[in-house]
């Protein structure tokens, strides 16, 4: 696989190693909350909750806000732990249901809940966990994290809509891509980063510039996780891939491969999307690659990351910032160590 890209990235500013010792007495402490909250639901249901709070994910929001609100110690600030259950809960409400419209059957590495209990089941405990997030949202003394918080759900459901709408059309464009990724992942991505540093008492400036970041970093990490469904490996990634050209969902790697194919071959593949042929991802990723879509793509990643870094400029140095800056490297090392991974799936 060709590999052009740019390899370093500029504005490291923290070393990685350490990033996740770091945040342990954080993460844990979230966990402890998780976990306890599984109590307040209804006897007969806390088992199927308790499945979805498990630690299999990579509390990538959680860390988000942490790193945002970072007061230069390791003091955990419980306002942000409580905040982190809420973010990752409406996130963990949105995988449940997205399960079930991708019809996919693993999700960190199990079963999903889709697949073990039903779509009807599926359905309703992602409903529980949204309402149960909002519940923890008006915990706080003002109304702004419930009012942003909100917001950003009906923005999630929205981007799951557009693109449910949009499903089977092989001719989606770039701003309409851009716009449901915007809205069905980075809006949480801003929302965890904006009130990460408004609760943690920032100055407006920086709150502003931290949700800003949170945009372009989830756009980043979308077209991210678009591309390894299409060239990442089952096994390392925990879930069901090749979801979205099998479900006729046009992504940024297939939108590309659709304008740079021969006539013949992008014919095929409108078919494809159109759910008129086999999905064949095995085929598709030969030209993927030999197309060069697979650099350009991850030069799209890289080209967001800038723009999320680009935000934080005027803060570097602040420990808050410089652990934003850390954590989307580490996304930009991800994605420049994507090629290895190979298809298996
Ligand atoms: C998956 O999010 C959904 C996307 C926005 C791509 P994550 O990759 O953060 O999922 P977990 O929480 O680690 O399982
Ligand atoms: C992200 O899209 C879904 C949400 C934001 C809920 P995907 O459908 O690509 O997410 P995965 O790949 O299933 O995690
Ligand atoms: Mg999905
Ligand atoms: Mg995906």
């Amino acid at each position: 696989m060709s590999h052009a890209s740019q390899t370093t990235s500029p504005g490291e500013t923290q070393p990685l190693s350490g990033l996740f010792q770091l945040l342990e007495p954080h993460l844990a402490q979230l966990d402890a909350f998780l976990l306890a909250e599984v109590n307040s639901f209804e006897e007969e249901i806390q088992d199927y909750v308790r499945y979805c709070m498990n630690t299999g994910g990579k509390r990538i929001r959680p860390s988000l806000i942490f790193f945002s609100g970072w007061n230069g110690d390791e003091t955990v600030d419980p306002k942000l732990v409580k905040l982190a259950a809420v973010i990752e809960t409406i996130h963990l409400a949105t995988l449940v249901h997205d399960d079930i419209m991708d019809e996919a059957d693993i999700r960190r590495s199990r079963p999903t809940v889709a697949k073990l209990h039903g779509n009807a089941t599926a359905v309703l405990l992602g409903d529980a966990l949204f309402s149960h997030a909002v519940f923890l949202a008006t915990q706080f003394p003002t109304s702004e994290v419930s009012e942003k918080v909100a917001i950003a759900m009906r923005n999630v459901c929205t981007g799951e809509i557009l693109q449910t709408m949009q499903r089977g059309d092989p001719d989606i464009d770039l701003p309409t891509y851009r716009r449901v990724i915007d809205l069905k992942t980075a809006e949480l991505f801003q929302v965890a980063c904006f009130l990460g540093a408004r609760l943690a008492g920032r100055e407006p400036e920086y709150v502003e510039a931290a949700g800003a970041f949170g945009r372009h970093l989830g756009i980043a990490y979308q077209i991210y996780d678009d591309l390894t469904d299409l060239v990442g490996s089952e096994e390392k990634i925990g879930k069901t891939l090749g979801t979205d050209i099998a479900t006729g969902k046009a992504t940024l790697p297939l939108i590309l491969l659709r304008d740079r194919l021969p006539p013949e071959e992008a014919a095929q593949l409108r078919e494809t999307l159109a759910g008129k042929r086999d999905a064949q991802v095995d085929r598709w990723l030969d030209f993927l690659d030999s197309t060069g879509v697979i650099d350009e793509v991850r030069e799209a990643i890289f080209q967001e990351i800038r723009s999320a870094r680009a935000t934080l400029e005027p803060f570097l140095g602040n420990p808050d910032a410089d652990l934003l800056n850390t954590i989307s490297q580490l996304l930009w090392n991800q994605v420049d160590t994507l090629q290895s991974d190979g298809a298996s799936h």
